[in-house]
């Protein structure tokens, strides 16, 4: 039976249509290009963009998944974490829709949802719950940067954050030192790849540090000297390409490290990655060369399941729906800092 998601917990307006684990439509509308002036997301201008956008988004995933409003089964939608007024649209008009229809609502944590995206493959994409076992989780986006250890599929434990800038957020403020527009983490992996990794020895912030915590602002403060201290340097074409594959190298040699030591320290045999900053390249190649040669299984999220999506909001209400969970009540607010626990 279909089930209907909304995600809108940031600037990406998505909803998707999910029946037996199948994702029947997933419509994603980014409002990149509406931010990328402000270099940033404007809170007041990402909720009313969601207004704008959500039923255009909502009829379109339910037109392609052959699937007419009435048919709906049930509801689900982001409660949290995001930003307020952002989360409030998408939240309340699944909340409107489950009352009108009488149908049971999910409200979901946006990290939970992340967690188990890297389950969904294959075409037409598919959620392989049954594959499950337990991992250790990289969340890895412009807001956060999480080290999850997912004992069963109702039950997480948090290793560790980062306790300053999130990697996407490095990327990004890394990305504007060098001149790149917003976002600028796909663009400093497009400029990588015709760059040397080596080129520049840049800080590797607590790699060594036994705690499973990161810490990734010193690293763009480093960058920020080292730019300010020869100056034309972004003037030479190769040397920016340089520049994006060394401070690429030192982030992506972080995540690995320390994806890969607390797998370790916890004794799984499964890593799991998910969240924008997965969709960078020599990411997804360095972990999946380090999880293969350690012996570790590996599913990363597929790149149109790493940003947000209300994809993997779907699959994992369904879920839990089938597994017997009561839906969530229609009053329920939103929760802008929920902790993932
Ligand atoms: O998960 P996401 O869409 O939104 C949230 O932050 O929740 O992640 C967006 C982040 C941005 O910081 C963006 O620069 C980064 O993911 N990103 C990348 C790449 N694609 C997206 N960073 C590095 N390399 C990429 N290819
Ligand atoms: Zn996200």
């Amino acid at each position: 039976m279909p089930l209907l998601a909304f995600e809108t917990s940031c600037d990406e307006t998505s909803a998707a249509v999910v029946s037996n684990g199948r994702v029947l439509s997933s419509i994603v509308s980014s409002q990149v290009k509406l931010h990328a002036e402000y270099g940033g997301v404007v809170p007041e201008l990402a909720a009313r963009e969601h207004i704008r956008n959500l039923l255009p988004v909502a009829t379109e995933a339910l037109r392609e998944a052959e699937c007419p409003i009435g048919e709906v089964s049930a509801l689900a939608a982001t409660a949290g974490p995001g930003l307020p007024s952002a989360l409030m649209v998408g939240l309340k008009a699944a909340q409107a829709l489950a009352f009108s229809l009488r149908k049971p609502f999910v409200a979901l944590h946006h990290h939970e949802a992340h967690l188990y995206s890297p389950w969904i493959s294959g075409s037409p994409p598919r959620a392989h719950f049954e594959d499950f076992e337990p991992n250790v989780s990289l969340i890895v986006s412009g807001g956060h940067t999480m080290l999850v250890h997912v004992t069963d599929t109702q039950t997480h434990l948090v290793l560790g954050g980062t306790l300053d800038d999130a990697a996407g957020e490095c990327f990004d403020k890394v990305g504007k030192l060098l001149g790149l527009p917003y976002p600028a983490g796909p663009e400093v992996d497009r400029l990588a790849k015709k760059g040397k990794a080596d080129a520049f020895d840049f800080p590797r912030p607590m790699l060594t540090d036994s705690g499973h915590d990161f810490s990734f602002s010193g690293l763009k403060t480093s960058i920020r000297y080292f730019v300010r201290d020869r100056p034309g340097l972004l003037d030479d074409s190769q040397a920016l390409c340089d520049l994006c594959a060394s401070v690429q190298a030192a982030i992506v040699e972080v995540l690995v490290a320390k994806t890969i030591r607390a797998a370790r320290q916890r004794s799984v045999g499964c890593i799991t990655a998910s969240g924008g900053v997965t969709c960078n390249s020599a990411l997804r190649r360095a972990l999946s060369l380090e999880a293969a040669h350690q012996g570790f299984r590996l599913h990363i999220a597929e790149p149109r399941f790493c940003t947000d999506n209300a994809a993997m909001i779907g699959v994992l209400a369904e879920h839990r729906l089938g597994c017997g969970v009561e839906g969530s009540s229609l009053d329920e607010d939103i929760r802008p800092s929920w902790p993932l626990e």
